[in-house]
């Protein structure tokens, strides 16, 4: 079995629903359930022995000692984090919290567990950390793509806890010899992605009648990946990448976000038209920028392509409107995960 760290969130939800779907091997999921955390996400395996749900922290080094002592699993993956980053420019302690110390305290009784097992259990064992392109910082317009050279830059208080994070995973690799393996990704979209990010928000706002607030000239630029060819890419990573070494995983989807604005508004004009017959864009509003705002993410995914054999199967047209469509077929997972706190975030942040 393996052990999945944040499989309540946006990717780790998707992961382990695919995870039990294409392998079969049982899970050990274990999530402190934050804001960002949502059972529901996995209620399709309801009952299913293939997975344990255990609500806790990284950080309990003891805890974790436990779970890796009772159920000896192959791997650990880590998609814990907080990792919004408009959430860590308003409150970066629970960022250093998770992504650093909680990584630590995760790494620290990975360490103690793998250092006792033998022979195959040990050689074969893997620690995957799932971190992002933002350690890369900021990229002028018509620089190449971020590659796994790349000098970490982070800019924001959640690229650099998740920066601090990635030195961890690797020193632990350089000093003790744990088998770690990192994945630095793009943006994803899709089922499931809280309704706080740039697509899910979009959909969710344009349908309720809401403005469409984009952060000052709209210009910025991000690469996307469909969920689903993450979790692709992390289940062949785990399978036959090298311990120590880090793979970057992209969509070969560069885009402006008002672009990405303008094809969700075009989306529902097509699949829910407006009552009044009026376009999706008259909702979008120019708002006030975040400050430090990165102006380009771009991923090279040559090599994990190249080494791992590894492609996403989604262009962003099929990906996009595989989301806008879950969307408009599950508007009581949206209105569920729209609490109180959802509702004091939105008001506070596009006040
Ligand atoms: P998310 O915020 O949707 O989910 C994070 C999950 O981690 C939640 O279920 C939350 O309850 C859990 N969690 C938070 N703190 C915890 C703790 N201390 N102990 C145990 N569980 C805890 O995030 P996501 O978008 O699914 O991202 C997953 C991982 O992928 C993160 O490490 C993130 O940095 C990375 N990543 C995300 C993106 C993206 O576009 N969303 C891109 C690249 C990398
Ligand atoms: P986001 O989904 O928060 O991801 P990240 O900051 O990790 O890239 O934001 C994606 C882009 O969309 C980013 O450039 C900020 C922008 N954005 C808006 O313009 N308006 C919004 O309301 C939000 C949430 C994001």
């Amino acid at each position: 079995m393996i052990l999945v760290t944040g499989g309540a969130g946006f990717i780790g939800s998707n992961f382990v629903l695919d995870w039990v779907a294409q392998t079969g091997e049982p899970v050990v999921n274990l999530d402190k359930l934050t804001y960002a955390g949502n059972r529901e996400n996995l209620s399709s395996l309801d009952g299913d022995e293939r997975h344990l749900f255990v609500r806790g922290d990284i950080g309990d080094g003891d805890l974790v000692a436990q779970l890796l002592a009772q159920h000896q699993p192959r791997a650990v993956l880590n998609f814990a984090a907080e990792s919004h980053v408009d959430r860590s420019i308003t409150g970066p302690e629970a960022f250093i919290q998770t992504n650093m110390v909680g990584t630590f305290r995760l790494l620290e009784a990975v360490r103690h567990h793998w250092l006792k097992l033998e022979g195959a259990a040990r050689a074969d064992f893997r620690f995957l950390h799932v971190s992002t392109d933002e350690v890369y910082g900021s990229l002028d317009a018509g620089a190449p793509a971020f590659t796994e050279q790349h000098r970490y830059e982070p800019n924001s208080p959640y690229s650099a806890s998740k920066a601090a994070s990635d030195h961890l995973v690797r020193a632990y690799h350089h000093t003790y010899g744990l088998p770690v393996l990192t994945t630095n990704c793009s943006n994803n979209y899709g089922p499931y992605h809280f309704p706080e990010k740039l697509i899910p928000l979009m959909i969710v706002n344009a349908l309720a009648g809401r403005n469409l607030p984009v952060y000052g000239d709209g210009m910025q630029i991000r690469d996307w990946l469909y969920v689903k060819d993450h979790c692709s890419a992390i289940r062949r990573v785990l399978e036959a990448g090298t311990p120590g070494e880090v793979y970057n995983v992209g969509g070969h989807n560069e885009k402006p976000n008002i672009e990405i604005v303008q094809t969700i508004c075009a989306l529902l004009g097509e699949l829910r038209p407006r009552a009044d017959g009026k376009p999706y864009t008259a909702q979008i509003a120019y708002v006030k920028d975040r400050p430090g705002h990165d102006r380009r993410y771009a991923i090279d995914a040559s090599r994990i392509e190249r080494e791992l054999g590894w492609k996403p199967a989604e262009t962003f047209e099929s990906g996009i409107r595989k989301t806008v469509t879950w969307y408009l077929e599950n508007a009581d997972w949206v209105e569920r995960v729209q609490s109180g706190a959802y509702r004091e975030w939105v008001a506070a942040q596009y006040a």
